[in-house]
């Protein structure tokens, strides 16, 4: 029986893995079962099916790519994970494996990603929610810039809350777009260039990004800063710019953000956010992020608002969830 199911997994691409209601059995260091008809999300070159560990029982996220992808960037994720290992807040990675059809990373199975959660709350969070999502993001950011990389495309799809006593921990995903920006020996930073197509997404992209200008440090903060503003007011005054032309779209999202002054971008929303972003936009190229102080700033927010820190205060954590362990 397995031996079939191995044979036809050989013989079927991912679209056609969907379509197919069987568990299949994926032939691999451990032994894999795919529940095809579960996505846990679809990504601009994959899916990502529920599995199990069939050894343990235990679920997993499964996240597939064509073997035939012209750029393959699995493999690259993975190397990505491993060097975060062990840290709070990046998913554990179980295996990787290539086929003649596809490429496979078996990731720790996570929650529902910041988006979606934002959607099922109709767009809208406590502002104690926000912060402390905002707060983990810096932490996780800190970290990733440690080991010497950028993420450069931070965004509410990519943040994942845990599953069960794990909901109040915000992990970082995705590291497709990820690069390195020093030499891990020399600490040399990469150089500045400009001319540069967009990388990541333009609703989150820091103005140089928009200008083709090199990603650094600051602008994985200044996007984290737009995150904040729409996290706390529900959308993104350059949000729902459609335009057949992606190049005349991005030019006016850039618009936008160029000549938006930061007091009306943040109105209405406490003052550390105007400094939050001024901060990012202020920073040079090289520059280091202050992270200490940009979590000083989510710290004060809360405070000056009377409101207490406490990772079991996230709105979607029911105060009888006593499994949570407080952080
Ligand atoms: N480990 C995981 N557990 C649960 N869902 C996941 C996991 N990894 C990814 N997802 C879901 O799949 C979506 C796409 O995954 P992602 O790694 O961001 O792919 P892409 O690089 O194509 O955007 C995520 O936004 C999330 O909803
Ligand atoms: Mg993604």
């Amino acid at each position: 029986m397995k031996e079939i199911k191995e044979k036809n997994l050989n013989q079927k691409n991912e679209e056609e893995i969907q379509n197919n209601n069987k568990n299949i059995f994926i032939p691999g260091k451990n032994n894999y079962i795919i529940d095809s008809k579960t996505v846990l999300g679809k990504g601009s070159f994959g899916k990502i099916y529920l599995g199990t560990i069939k050894t343990t029982g235990e679920e997993v996220a499964i996240k597939l790519e064509s073997a035939r992808a012209e750029q393959p960037q699995l493999i690259y994720e993975k190397k990505i994970y491993d060097l975060l290992k062990g840290n709070i807040g990046f998913p554990k990675i179980y295996d990787f494996f290539s086929e003649s059809k596809y490429n496979a990373l078996i990731m720790e199975r996570l929650g529902k990603s910041i988006e979606s959660l934002f959607n099922e709350y109709h767009k809208k969070f406590s502002l104690l929610t926000c912060i402390m999502i905002i707060d983990q993001i810096v932490s996780r950011i800190e970290v990733l810039h440690s080991k010497n990389l950028l993420h450069r495309d931070i965004k509410p799809d990519n943040f994942l809350i845990g599953r069960g006593n794990k909901k109040n921990v915000i992990y970082a995903i995705d590291f497709g777009l990820s690069k390195k920006y020093r030499d891990s020996r020399t600490g040399l930073h990469i150089p500045y260039r400009d001319g540069k197509d967009l990388t990541g997404t333009a609703r989150y992209a820091s103005i140089n990004t928009h200008l083709g200008v090199e990603q650094s440090r600051r602008d994985d903060i200044e996007s984290i800063g737009y995150m904040m503003v729409y996290l706390m007011k529900g959308s993104l005054p350059w949000q729902g710019k459609v335009n057949s032309n992606p190049k005349k779209k991005y030019d006016t999202i850039k618009k936008i953000k160029i000549e938006r002054k930061l007091t009306d971008l943040c109105e209405g929303l406490p003052k550390e956010c105007i400094q939050f972003i001024q901060y990012a936009r202020d920073m040079r190229f090289e520059d280091k992020p202050d992270y200490k102080f940009l979590k000083k700033l989510l710290h004060k927010m809360a405070k000056r608002n009377g409101l207490i820190m406490s990772s079991s205060k996230f709105d979607w954590i029911i105060p009888e969830d006593n499994k949570i362990e407080n952080k």
